[in-house]
């Protein structure tokens, strides 16, 4: 934690310009100054930076904020980490508060076991191009592979000699501590004998996501031996393995570009395709992807497209594991390689332009791959048939937004030829169970004492709401847009004036006096109609830089740039279309979706109501209910025609 004092000292210190000619080259145009945009392809500039306002501002991309925010977006970091960052340029000593004692000798901890590691990494790289062994052996084997020097010192890749105890020897000479070479898992310490956990092996440094090293994986070089192919780091301090993606650090600013990213299985896919060019790659080292790795990606792009081995025998076994990427929401393509290649032969055996010609041509969405994969084992046997449909209808039920499901559920129907109601039935019947599940489990939480704050209650696995998607987004249009202008309405004294987007999200909601159902989601409503309450105008920054670190951490990602990319709707001939041009469409769009679900709801509740009323032969019941059941279908065309009226302004 960064005391607020020093965030302010940070924040006035950093002069807009200077930190954003670090990457981008300004030029004077008036007042401001004028670059390409960063964030999105552009030929010609219109990337402007005020000096005195001290923002930034795309009109291209619509990107914008102060430096902070900028630095947080160009450099993929956190806001602690901006501020870091920002900290350093400027020789401001960040005083963090309320560390403990214990907390203080972590960090040190840390600290050293990554200076360890960076030590060895340079080591093994320094062995791999200078000594006799690691050039004769490892640098050879790495060119007989076909690697050239510049993806191997990309990756920092290097060689661990024969000798059982050359690493470890030369590091406690150089003054490092046995007991973080330990702690690393670098070195095993016996009762007299110290030994190297690596030896005789290709060594590939693992990067966090903000490129320090964290720990290795080793390719042994003799194919005689027993021993396993790799050999990783174990488990450590600073190297969970569920949370490290191989090639994160190298492929993220590529990811956010493409918007895309590849997901491959071993060490050296990650480095031949980098070597033909395709840079947003990551490996999940030979496992299925946690949650934890999943999310990583998600902070930069909704998009992975999977790219499987042709050997693959397991390759039915492991579609399951992609039902947990689809829960997060984020969209899989699949690639299957030829029999017997995995990306590191094959784009080796094809041309650059072949190999990414393939990729291309051959990606096709998880859902639809599934389907056509097992739907042939299944076309005369209604059983088997039966239990494709629901392992397909399974996958398709774990995808938060509803649209996709609906779309996928329909496709599937034709490829499946079998009746979309089925489907639906089938799918709301897993939904309704894994629904209740949730709810069970959160009972059980509910029993727990109660947390400090009813906001910080909302862990990560809260249940997701039907209404989830429509919620994030009214916050997210709230907070990107709240302050721009949507509809010009009549005022009393018969002048024109604006309707802005803050304005009208909230006035909606109050009108039907509506509550998002995510607590967070709410908080920040009533957060920022109390800003406007005492006149104050929020803008993004003020959630960005929230001292909340949930409302950062949401409206971060929110508000990051993979959102905003994937709502940039249509291309014409030079023109971009862009979200912020058709708001006056998109705002009253979503909030009717979300009035409609909420009304769908009701109506849902009501008709168990009625169905128990009729059971117990209650009339006056059965009454009262079809009443109000009948009100909120007026309503629901009532808002399907305020919709009709608000479109036309
Ligand atoms: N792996 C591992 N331990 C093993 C085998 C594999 O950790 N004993 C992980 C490594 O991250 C490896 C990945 O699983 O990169 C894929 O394994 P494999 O396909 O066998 O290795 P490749 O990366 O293809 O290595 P190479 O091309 O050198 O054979
Ligand atoms: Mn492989």
């Amino acid at each position: 934690m960064i005391d607020h004092a020093t965030i302010s000292k940070i924040i006035d210190a950093s002069e807009i310009i200077d930190v954003i000619q670090d990457f981008v080259s300004l030029k004077k145009r008036g007042v401001n100054y004028l670059g390409l945009c960063p964030f999105h392809n552009e030929k010609t500039p219109s990337f402007t930076v005020s000096p005195a306002k001290g923002i930034y501002k795309c009109f291209g991309c619509g990107r914008g904020g102060n430096s902070v925010n900028f630095v947080m977006e160009h450099e993929h970091l956190t806001y602690p980490e901006a501020l870091k960052y920002l900290a350093k340029k400027y020789h401001i000593e960040v005083v963090e508060k309320e560390r403990t004692q214990e907390e203080i000798q972590q960090q040190n901890e840390r600290e050293s076991m990554l200076v360890v590691l960076s030590y060895a990494q340079k080591y093994f790289e320094e062995t791999l191009f200078h000594n006799d062994e690691g050039i004769s052996i490892g640098l050879t084997y790495f060119k007989e592979r076909g690697f050239r020097q510049e993806i191997l010192k990309k990756f920092g890749v290097g060689y661990s000699p024969e000798q059982r105890d050359a690493f470890t020897k030369n590091a406690l000479s150089a003054g490092y501590k046995l007991d973080f070479l330990t702690k690393t898992g670098m070195s095993i310490a016996r009762e007299n004998y110290k030994f190297d956990r690596f030896h005789g092996r290709v060594i590939f440094p693992i990067h966090s996501l903000s490129g320090q090293v964290i720990g290795f994986g080793g390719r042994i070089l003799k194919t005689d031996a027993k021993a396993a192919k790799y050999l990783n780091s174990p488990e450590t301090e600073v190297y969970h393995k569920s949370r490290a993606l191989y090639g994160i650090y190298q492929a993220k600013s590529s990811i956010v570009s493409n918007n895309k990213c590849y997901l491959v299985e071993g060490y050296t896919d990650v480095l031949s395709l980098h070597q033909v060019g395709i840079e947003n790659v990551v490996a999940s080292s030979g496992t299925a992807l946690t949650p934890d790795q999943i999310r990583l990606i998600k902070r930069f792009t909704p998009f992975i497209t999977i790219i499987f081995d042709g050997d693959e025998a397991g390759l039915k076994a492991s579609l399951r594991g992609i039902d947990l990427i689809l829960e997060e929401g984020l969209n899989v393509q699949i690639v299957v390689l030829p029999d017997g290649e995995d990306p590191d032969s094959y784009s080796k055996k094809l041309s650059t332009t072949e190999f990414i010609e393939f990729i291309d041509k051959n990606s096709k969405d998880f859902i639809k791959f599934k389907t056509e994969l097992l739907v042939k084992d299944a076309e005369k046997d209604p059983v088997k048939k039966a239990n494709l449909i629901k392992d397909i209808v399974k996958s398709i039920s774990v995808i938060p937004d509803g649209i996709t499901r609906s779309v996928y559920l329909k496709e599937c129907s034709s490829l499946l030829n079998s009746d979309e109601k089925i489907l639906y039935f089938e799918m709301n019947k897993i939904r309704r169970k894994s629904n209740e599940q949730k709810y069970r489990n959160s009972g059980y939480r509910e029993q727990l004492p109660p947390p400090v704050t009813p906001v910080q209650q909302q862990a990560e696995t809260e249940i997701y709401s039907d209404t989830e998607a429509q919620e994030r987004e009214i916050i997210r249009l709230l907070l990107q847009y709240g302050q721009k202008e949507l509809f010009e309405v009549m005022g009393e004294d018969e002048e024109a004036k604006y309707i802005s987007v803050d304005e009208f999200i909230i006035s909606e909601l109050n009108i039907d006096e509506l509550i998002l159902k995510n607590k967070l989601y709410q908080h920040i409503l009533e957060l920022y109609s109390s800003y406007l309450s005492k006149g104050i105008s929020p803008d993004e920054k003020m959630f960005i830089n929230h001292e909340e670190h949930q409302i950062r951490e949401l409206s971060a990602l929110l508000l990051a740039p993979t959102y905003n990319l994937s709502k940039i709707w249509k291309k014409h001939d030079n023109f971009i279309e862009t979200e912020e041009m058709k708001l006056k469409e998109i705002i009253p769009e979503t909030l009717y979706a979300f009035k409609n679900k909420k009304v769908i709801e009701a109506t849902r509740e009501l008709e168990i109501n009625l169905k128990k009323a009729v059971n117990n032969n209650n009339l006056e019941e059965i009454l009262a209910i079809q009443e109000r059941i009948m009100n909120l279908n007026i309503l629901k065309k009532e808002l399907a025609k305020n919709l009709g009226d608000r479109t036309i302004i």
